[in-house]
């Protein structure tokens, strides 16, 4: 049986569901394959547990209790203190999985693989840096990232699936957040721009700053992501971008935010009753096509696939040569740790059974 030395940096909602999955496989597919995975390191923010060979089963499901009580790892019985997660490379090539949402791990994760490591990455921030960070961390096929872009929905692989093919992608196009599809969900069934943002948040279906999602930012990273796979030559800042809020909030505190979503309601309620005049739905359109990649509040036919989208779920669309008149869609939830988890874990079987 071999051994595949895995080092998980973030201990969050998808990287604790993500221990489980492994632990999981391990006992039950790992013998099918001829692989199973050892944990060699698990860090959080603030620490890390290590082990040369493997963390034992029952110290990782001990840390997941820890993280779910509020814990960090430099607390665990079997942990410490980490300053900086690349402090835990070993020489023995292994596959770094970035399950943080943290900025900057570009370059840690590129000298991770002039190493000879592998990533797997759910952590879309990576990949949206310069182009030739990217092009650096993809060339040669040694980082996965299928839970970038609509989570635990086979996106990535479709779209490479495409590309080794020959065929031409000539449009990438869809709804890519689902907390922005529930958000117009709720708009279209007569909610408040202020009631629906308050209830999101209250969900936990935001982030702690709701701006995070509002912003676009995070579908302009997605949007960005299929971009470059495709072969385009992108930038964050060349993407057009449409925040849901005006750029007067744009600099507030975030209870401040919070407190003034009214002052959106009436635009909002304007655009609505506007589209639902035209027989059309508002959805937030990502649009990848002729070089550019543009994203915003759209009104669209209330009976395209785009319109028919109810509350949380994502569409990606891909126009090509190949399926032009009806083009190929990849639609479902686009979010939940256990469906993260599972297109890493996905990743990780992908780099397991090309290693050597
Ligand atoms: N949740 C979803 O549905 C979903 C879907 C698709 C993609 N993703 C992506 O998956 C990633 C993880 O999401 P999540 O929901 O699990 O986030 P989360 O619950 O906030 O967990 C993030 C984890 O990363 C750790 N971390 C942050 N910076 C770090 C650093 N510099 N070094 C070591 N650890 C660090 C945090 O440590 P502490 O515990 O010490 O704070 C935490 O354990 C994000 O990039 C997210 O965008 C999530």
């Amino acid at each position: 049986m071999r051994r595949i030395p895995i080092l998980q940096i973030g201990a969050g909602g998808v990287g604790q569901a993500l221990i489980e999955q492994v632990l999981w496989f391990n006992e039950h597919r790992g013998g099918r394959y001829g692989f199973r995975f050892a944990y060699i390191g698990l860090a959080d923010r603030q620490g890390a547990i290590v082990a040369d060979e493997r963390i034992p089963p029952l110290v990782l499901r001990d840390a997941i209790d820890a993280k779910r009580a509020g814990g960090s790892l430099a607390d665990a019985e079997a942990g410490g203190p980490l300053r900086d997660w690349r402090n835990l490379l070993s020489p023995d090539p292994c596959v770094v999985i970035d399950v943080t949402a943290q900025d900057g791990a570009e370059d840690g994760l590129i000298a991770a693989i002039e190493q000879g490591h592998r990533v797997v990455l759910a952590n879309k921030k990576p990949l949206c840096a310069g182009h030739e960070s990217f092009t650096a961390l993809t060339h040669g096929g040694r980082t996965r990232y299928e839970a970038t872009v609509g989570a635990g929905l086979p996106v990535i692989s479709t779209l490479q699936m495409l590309l080794d093919t020959g065929d031409r992608v000539e449009r990438i196009s869809g709804c890519f957040s689902g907390t922005l599809g529930y958000l117009l969900s709720e708009l279209e069934s007569g909610a408040a721009y202020s009631a629906a943002v308050r209830e999101a948040r209250a969900r936990g279906w935001t982030e702690p700053d709701p701006r995070d999602d509002l912003s676009g930012m995070d579908v302009a990273r997605k949007a960005l992501i299929l971009a470059r796979t495709a072969g385009m030559q992108l930038e964050l800042s060349d993407v057009a971008v449409e925040p849901l809020f005006g750029s007067d909030l744009a600099d507030q505190l975030p209870e401040a935010f919070m407190s003034q979503l009214e002052r959106m309601d009436e635009s909002f309620r304007e655009r609505v009753a506007q589209a639902a005049a035209d027989e059309r739905v508002l959805r937030y359109v990502a649009d990848v096509h002729g070089g550019a990649a543009r994203i915003g509040l759209t009104a669209v036919e209330r009976d395209s696939a785009i319109g028919a989208l109810r509350g949380p779920d994502n569409l990606v669309v891909f126009t090509t040569q190949r399926y032009s008149e009806r083009p190929l869609s990849v639609r479902g939830p686009g979010a939940g740790v256990e469906v993260t988890a599972s297109a890493v874990l996905s990743d990780l079987i992908g780099h397991a059974r090309e290693w050597r």
